[in-house]
């Protein structure tokens, strides 16, 4: 009778020591996963938000860098490997909703698998060649690469990378097909471009703003339809004859799926909170990042946002040909 009774209070004490769990969160540092190599762009933005979000939650943000396949083993892991306690995050940009066209086998599902914190920064890409590469600007760009479409070559992070969605797009607008070198990030592949190892990168600003202030790369352009204030003087692709070229990166923040919606909740309200930090800002700002308005910043619009992006990828990544197993 009495260990009956005692059985029956069990799930009641299992509720309390969660809510108090969730209510006392976080009592250790938290780990944000970023699927690709340090240094590079999403790393980037991770670090930025990490070190003010560590001041709002009273916990330091651990960045750990989970490398390969175009960020679809950062993904993986979080789906299937992290536990869902709160103390695991996951930030990714447009290869969420990319990958699940560009995979056949995926080991999760980008709709299913997670929790959705927000959406935080957008970010516009720019092409870049080696220093060295014989093309002087956009047009003579194009007309190297239509006639050497053989010999140049491509670096991108990978299937899954928005620089090997960006490049796919280029190849689109000018019908060829380039051997693609794929690093396990952006911050390695720019370094392959600086030491003239690579041809041609197309890479977000958060990477690329210092290099071509620096002079140590070609620029053409950038991906958004309207210039932007980081580099108020660089055409875009569009107004320079590739009509309609359009990239724009987008970041969401995820956990894995049956972390407790008050700790997604409170997550969400930290980087809500990093969003507004002058420091932020002002990083955000020089590299060209532009933080999403605030009617974006929820659970909700992340998913539906994703939902609306791999409906839109879709037909044109199925149309490029290139699939990974
Ligand atoms: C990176 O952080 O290395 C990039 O976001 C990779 C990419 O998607 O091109």
């Amino acid at each position: 009778m009495l260990f009956n009774r005692l059985l029956a209070a069990v799930p009641a004490l299992f509720i309390a020591m969660g809510a108090h769990a969730q209510a006392n969160w976080p009592t250790k540092p938290v780990t944000l996963v970023v699927p690709f190599a340090a240094g590079g762009p999403t790393d980037v933005v991770a670090r930025s938000l990490g070190a003010s979000m560590s001041k709002t939650l009273g916990q330091t943000v651990v960045v750990e860098n989970k490398l390969g396949a175009g960020g679809t083993v950062g993904a993986t892991y979080v789906a299937k490997q992290a536990a869902p306690d709160g103390y695991t995050f996951f930030i990714h940009h447009n290869g969420m909703a990319t990958s699940t066209a560009l995979y056949r086998k995926l080991a999760y599902d980008p709709l299913k698998d997670f929790e959705y914190v927000t959406q935080a920064v957008d970010v516009p890409m720019t092409l870049l060649a080696r220093k060295d590469f014989p093309a002087r600007d956009l047009k003579e760009l194009i007309a190297y690469v239509k006639a050497n479409k053989d010999k140049v070559n491509l670096a991108t992070a990978g299937l899954g990378a928005v620089s090997q969605l960006c490049g796919l797009m280029l190849q689109r607008a000018l019908d060829v097909n380039l051997t693609e070198v794929p690093f396990q990030g952006t911050a390695p592949a720019m370094n392959a471009l600086l030491g003239g190892q690579v041809d041609i990168l197309c890479d977000q600003t958060t990477q690329t703003i210092p290099q071509i202030k620096a002079g140590n790369v070609k620029f053409y352009g950038v991906t958004t339809k309207s210039r932007i204030k980081a580099l108020p003087d660089a055409p875009t692709l569009h107004e320079q004859g590739l009509k309609d070229f359009e990239v724009v990166v987008w970041h969401g923040i995820y956990a894995p799926k049956g972390t407790p919606r008050p700790i997604v909740d409170r997550m969400n309200a930290a980087v809500r909170a990093a969003l507004k930090d002058p420091d932020v800002m002002k990083r955000m700002a020089d590299l060209g990042a532009e933080i999403v308005p605030d009617a974006k910043l929820t659970s909700e619009g992340l998913q539906t946002w994703l939902k609306s992006e791999i409906d839109r990828w879709g037909p044109v990544i199925r149309a490029s040909g290139k699939f990974a197993d």
